[in-house]
């Protein structure tokens, strides 16, 4: 039987945040999700989740399944305390049980099963991850010979000789239920941070063995936004990494970030600070950026998108976009069409070839194919109350200038005149023009000034 218990209670203070510590993202998944993501690839028997602090946004925050269950712990008087409050509450269990720090989100499945197997050789009554650190701070220090473990000290209960230990605990145990359930409740928390450590079972089990591993980054702890920070770095450059292995090239890479379930095909050339987040497609031979936003869409073939902004769109092959373009959600924008400088698309589906060149605003529009949206041609679609669609077939031309006060309906190869305020329906291959004629007054001179 394999059991999993996240110790995710805590506040995170070193974080100086509002924010639960586990609930902070990383390219754009929470600390937590990360390490009940590695753990779900074991397919455990059972997760357990210790949650405390703000633990109904804890909760809120996990993706479930059938083996998830929470466990709450309040107060929060120590990662000892939490296994207590867990073996407490589940009594009849047996077989190995892994704990994990909420706060460790780039340790791997890979590494976990590793640990197990080593765990199961030495026959051992706990096996934790450790690694040598040049720079160890902040982490417990541990004493071992052969691998077997006498002890962890805390940092803070480090006297200056134990602090050059660079061997240090990675906060991730394989224990055997049995021999755990004996010693948990006779932790005590008689150390500087007054806390019960989990830490001090280690000395109380009589085999407690060193999985010790080269660490490549999997193992950093999280205590404060430096470390957040240095643990994006980390995930940045193994997904940028895999992109450009996989065909596509980074300009600047430096200056992009990609979210871990965006897909990039083949040939796609990613310009200087762009930003790919979300659950986000890009297809073969696209050019994305410099200085582009794009979350939760689909950008399909040889489509081209300069210094603009896209959210939860789809946009076909072929497709010209900015510069200075605001793509707002639900716009389906097929293939061919030019959206150019300063346009702003809402909840709108613009047929192929479709040309919006220039400072306009189109929303909860339809658009048919081939037709032209002139120079600052702005849907009036809210009229203080409700928003209300515009439809416009193809082949049409709106003029420069052009209201369309919604809703409205315009056919086929309709016209508008430039400056138009179009408040009434138009038939297809029609002219519509709503303004007051021009009047030239001849031979008309300024009034002199009387002074
Ligand atoms: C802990 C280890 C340290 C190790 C380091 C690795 C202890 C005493 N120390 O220190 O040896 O090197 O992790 O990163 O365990 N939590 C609870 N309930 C509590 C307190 C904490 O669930 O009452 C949770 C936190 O939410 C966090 C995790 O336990 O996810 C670790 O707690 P944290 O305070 O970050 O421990 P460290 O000081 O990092
Ligand atoms: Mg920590």
């Amino acid at each position: 039987m394999l059991t999993v218990a996240i110790l995710a209670a805590g506040k995170g203070s070193r974080m100086a945040s509002s924010m639960p510590k586990v609930l902070h993202k990383l390219a754009g998944k929470t600390l937590l999700q990360r390490v009940i993501d590695s753990c779900n690839e074991l397919n455990p028997d059972k997760i357990f989740i210790i949650i405390g602090h703000k633990s109904q946004e804890v909760e809120n925050s996990v993706i479930k399944n059938n083996n998830i269950c929470f466990i709450v712990q309040n107060p929060q008087k120590g990662t000892g305390h939490a296994v207590q409050v867990l073996t407490q509450q589940v009594k009849k269990n047996k077989g190995k049980l892994i704990v994990l720090n909420g706060d460790v989100p780039l340790i791997k499945a890979e590494t976990l099963r590793k640990l197990i197997d080593y765990h199961d050789t030495k026959k051992a009554d706990v096996s934790l991850i450790t690694t040598k650190k040049k720079n160890p701070v902040g982490y417990g220090r541990v004493f071992a010979k052969d691998n077997l473990i006498q002890m962890i000290v805390e940092e803070k209960d480090c006297d200056k000789s134990q602090r050059l230990n660079l061997l240090i605990n990675a906060g991730i145990y394989c224990f055997n239920w049995e021999s755990l359930s004996k010693i948990i409740n006779n932790l005590r928390s008689n150390n500087k941070q007054n806390e019960i450590y989990i830490t001090d079972t280690i000395a109380m089990l009589k085999k407690s063995y060193s999985f010790e591993v080269v660490d490549n980054g999997e193992l950093q702890g999280i205590n404060n936004r430096v470390q957040l920070s240095k643990c994006e770095e980390t995930i940045q450059t193994l997904i940028k990494k895999k992109h450009m292995i996989g065909g596509v090239t980074f300009i600047n890479p430096a200056s992009c970030t990609i979210s871990e379930d965006s897909i990039i095909g083949l040939d796609v050339t990613i310009e200087a600070n762009t930003h790919i987040r979300g659950k986000s497609i890009i297809f073969n031979n696209c050019k994305i950026g410099p200085n582009t936003f794009i979350e939760d869409s689909i950008v399909e073939e040889n489509s081209e998108i300069i210094n603009s902004t896209i959210f939860n769109s789809h946009i076909m092959e072929n497709v010209n976009i900015g510069p200075y373009s605001h793509i707002r959600p639900n716009c389906e924008i097929s293939s061919c069409c030019k959206i150019g400088n300063f346009v702003e698309l809402k909840n709108s589906n613009l047929d192929k070839e479709v040309k919006i060149n220039h400072l306009s605003y189109i929303g909860d529009s339809n658009i048919g194919e081939y037709t032209n949206i002139g120079a600052g041609t702005i849907t009036a679609n809210f009229d203080g109350t409700k928003k209300h669609p515009t439809n416009i077939g193809k082949n049409s031309s709106i003029g420069a200038n052009t209201v369309l006060i919604a809703p409205i309906n315009l056919g086929d190869s309709v016209t508008t005149g430039a400056g138009s305020v179009i408040t009434k329906d138009s038939k297809n291959n029609s002219l519509a023009i709503a303004r007051s004629k021009q009047v030239n007054i001849e031979n008309w001179k300024k009034n002199k000034s009387s002074s």
